[in-house]
């Protein structure tokens, strides 16, 4: 019993600590934990919206990559970091669809963390090494099929949107090739214009300077309608891949118990950042679509993490993929 109340004791001590902390917040620099390799898209959206919330919040945000295991390190990381407002974390799909990849997940996506907001949806991008020989989806769905022995695909891991993005493309033709597991889409489209691999499923915000620049193979967008940014490039469903639908959400997260001011000034600097012109501008470049200011909210975030984990789950299960 005693000891009981020495550690609630001690809980209290610390919750009033970090609150009476919060009340200057923030006094230092913040840490964005970014999951992929430097240079990805995800490291892209993250370093845009970082710079931005920097000027709102008077403090400097670093971004940080912990790469590994398709994000679930850096989850975990930032699951069991101090809530004091100064660690946050962006993550993707990837926040939802490991709650079925990974049976042992060392953490709750749901319970174990804080909410700040949504950001911005991310078109993908079918893509293959510049000397792959179909020119057309048609023809390289054939192509796959024909040689699925000798063609590999890139990705960043389970609970990366590109592995999710190539295990859909794999039921949807019904072929199955081997996968090569990356840090981040960041190596790994370094490695397709290298020539080691020869397939990449990847979001616009990496893959629309390559496309433009034809340093790579291009099949197709994976959204439903046609997208701005890539006006002339046809989506994988209009191609005959029916329902064809890939889009990558990211949202922005802080270890559950942060103070509640943190939150708010957390929250209120993403939404400036979103607004800020030249954010706007960029993303857009980059084919992704700022989401609405309903979604840009703690709540917004929340319940779409807790629908994506309902319709991801049992796609998974079914495809039977398991990290674990
Ligand atoms: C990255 O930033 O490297 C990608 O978002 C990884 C992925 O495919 O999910």
């Amino acid at each position: 019993m005693k000891k009981l109340m020495q550690a609630v004791g001690g809980a209290l001590v610390a919750l009033v600590a970090l609150a009476v902390q919060a009340q200057g917040y923030p006094s230092h620099p913040v840490t964005l934990i970014v999951p992929f390799a430097a240079g990805g898209p995800t490291d892209v959206v993250a370093r845009t919206l970082a710079q931005a919330m920097s000027k709102s919040l008077g403090q400097t945000v670093i971004v940080e990559n912990k790469v590994g295991a398709g994000g679930t390190i850096a989850a975990n990381y930032v699951a069991k970091a101090q809530p004091d407002g100064y660690t946050i974390f962006i993550h993707h799909n990837g926040m939802a669809t490991a709650t079925a990849l990974y049976r042992k997940l060392p953490y709750n996506p749901l319970t174990d963390f804080d909410y700040i907001g949504q950001v911005a949806d991310v078109p993908m991008t079918m893509l293959a090494r510049k000397d792959f020989p179909p020119e057309k989806l048609q023809d390289f769905v054939a192509y796959i099929k024909a040689n699925r022995e000798k063609i590999n695909l890139a990705n960043a891991g389970l609970g990366a949107v590109s592995q999710l993005c190539g295990m859909l493309f794999m039921q949807a033709i019904g072929t199955e090739i081997t996968t090569i597991p990356f840090s981040g889409t960041g190596p790994a489209m370094t490695a397709l214009l290298g020539g080691q691999v020869d397939v990449l499923c990847d979001q616009t915000t990496q893959t629309i300077p390559q496309i433009k620049a034809q340093k790579v193979k291009f099949y197709g967008v994976t959204t439903k309608q046609r997208i701005q940014a890539l006006p002339d490039a046809p989506t994988l469903d209009e191609q005959g891949l029916k329902d064809f639908e890939v889009v990558v959400w990211h949202g922005v997260y802080a270890p559950k118990g942060t103070p509640r001011e943190a939150l708010e000034k957390l929250n209120t600097a993403l939404r400036a950042a979103l607004k800020d012109p030249p954010v706007a501008t960029k993303l857009a470049e980059l084919g992704a679509q700022i989401v609405s200011e309903s979604k840009q909210t703690p709540a917004g975030l929340q319940e779409w993490l807790k629908s994506e984990i309902d319709k991801w789950g049992p796609i998974i299960r079914k495809a039977g993929v398991y990290a674990d």
